[in-house]
């Protein structure tokens, strides 16, 4: 029985929690294998919205395990806080597991995170200022916190004096902030030792035997492919490995045991942050998709940029996650539209690029080469199949799959379960 591995095709927020949620029923454990925090997954459930940040979209399927793996950076409270308010709403979310090798976010990352992006200007990153970045950076740098150190005050304590003598000295001669002492730290990630104990598991072991057992494990990504530490778009980017190969060093579950890739993918195109977006509109029409998709931040509120389908983007996220089966999400946002520009190549300085070019000064000053497809103007959110749609609807669907490098399996009308297209069975 197999693994997969669903990740975003683009910049984000292309409908993974919803993708994940409907898959909740049927496997046996969820996977969150990078990021933290930074993510916002909303996933609707009849009259009830849920959106979920820290925890994998499965714990809202009753008989999955939910999992946070050891490539997950984890703010403890913001964990707590997630698990109470699902507990208020009357969800369990005692299955939930956590790896004793995911790293933990201290204070001192979230302060660095929003001081750097001041000191960045105009050449800040926009990030999410939850402290995904310094928390990252510090697993690099080999002075990171992770969960089994709650475990050992000692060690803990050595831990932090390491991190913080470094830190301190930034904090104070480069960005003028006060010092953090070693005691604070130490007493607030104590705080949670109790709490979090009976969760901390050897993730890796448990999956693969898992898997032997012939269960099934959904590695649900956050953050997507041109955000991804090594295959985005540097620097503008996230701190971790948000595309399929991630999915395996973040959760300790080896490449030989993935059967399948799913990338969810904006049937137009968002982003939030700074960052070059060749398919990005700045007229009536982006208004219109941004007010028609609610294209808002679902952890920082921020209007997200909107822009017309990009299919280099989608080949390109199915050449570096090897896709198998695209999800393509918010169809019934295009509704309206007579024309329907979709990027086709790419254009730098009188340059065609058929796919995305290799260096990111062209990628800054591309500028999108447009086919036009035919738009419709009727309501599709209560369509049931594919045959539903109107013709240019259906038409649309078909085109960018022949432009996107894989098929596409199932089609989104509208936020809800059922609202939701299944062209082949992705299980
Ligand atoms: P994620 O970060 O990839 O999980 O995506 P977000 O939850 O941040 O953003 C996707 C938003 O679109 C959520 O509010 C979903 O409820 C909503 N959504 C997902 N699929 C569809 C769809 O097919 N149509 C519409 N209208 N909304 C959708
Ligand atoms: P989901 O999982 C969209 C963006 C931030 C910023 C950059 C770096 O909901 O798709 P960070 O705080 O990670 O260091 O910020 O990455 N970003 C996201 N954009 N969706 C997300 O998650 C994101 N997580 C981070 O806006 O540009
Ligand atoms: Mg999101």
């Amino acid at each position: 029985m197999p693994a997969l591995v669903l990740i975003g095709a683009q910049w984000g927020d292309e409908g993974k929690g919803k993708a994940t949620d409907q898959l909740g029923d049927r496997v046996d454990y969820v996977v969150k294998f990078n990021g933290g925090n930074n993510a916002g997954h909303t996933v609707v459930i009849g009259d009830d919205t849920y959106a979920l940040h820290l925890l994998p979209s499965g714990i809202l399927s009753p008989g999955c395990t939910p999992v946070i793996g050891n490539g997950v950076v984890v703010d403890l409270g913001v964990l707590f806080e997630e698990i109470d308010a699902l507990e208020a709403r009357g969800v369990d979310t005692s299955k939930l597991v956590v790896s004793a090798n995911a790293h933990l976010i201290a204070s001192y990352n979230r302060t660095l995170d929003k001081v750097a992006e001041r000191f960045l200007g105009n050449r800040r990153i926009g990030t999410t200022g939850r402290g995904i970045g310094p928390t990252y950076a510090d697993k690099m740098n080999r002075v990171g916190i992770r969960v089994q150190d709650l475990f050992d005050e000692k060690i803990l304590r050595q831990k932090v004096e390491g991190a913080l003598e470094l830190k301190n000295q930034v904090l104070v001669k480069v960005y003028n902030r006060k010092a953090v002492t070693v005691d604070a730290v130490v007493e607030e990630l104590l705080g949670f030792a109790d709490r979090l104990a009976p969760m901390v598991t050897d993730t890796g072991l448990l999956l693969t035997a898992a898997l032997d057992r012939g269960e099934t494990v959904l590695l649900e990504g956050g953050q997507a492919t041109l955000l991804d530490v090594d295959h985005g778009t540097y620097p503008f980017v996230t701190s971790s490995s948000a595309t399929a190969g991630g999915a395996c060093t973040g959760s300790g579950i080896p490449p030989t045991r993935v059967d399948k890739v799913i990338a969810v993918v904006k049937a137009y195109t968002t982003r939030v942050g700074e960052g070059p977006f060749p398919t990005e509109l700045h007229d009536q029409d982006g208004e219109r998709l941004r007010a028609q998709g609610h294209e808002y931040g679902t952890t920082t509120g921020r209007p997200r940029r909107c822009g017309w389908y990009d299919a280099p983007i989608a080949r390109y996220a199915a050449r570096v996650n090897g896709v198998t089966d695209f999800v393509l999400t918010k169809l019934d946002v295009l509704t309206g539209w007579e024309r329907i520009p979709v990027c086709v190549a790419y254009e730098v300085g009188g340059t065609r690029f058929d796919e995305m070019p290799m260096g990111q000064s062209d990628f800054h000053h591309a500028k999108p080469v447009y086919e036009y497809l035919d738009g419709w103007s009727q309501d599709i959110t209560g369509a049931r199949s594919l045959e539903d749609l109107p013709k240019a609807a259906q038409a649309y669907v078909r085109a960018v799959e022949e432009m996107s490098g894989a098929p596409i399996s199932s089609v989104g009308i509208g936020p809800d379960r059922e609202q939701t297209l299944q062209l082949r069975p992705l299980l």
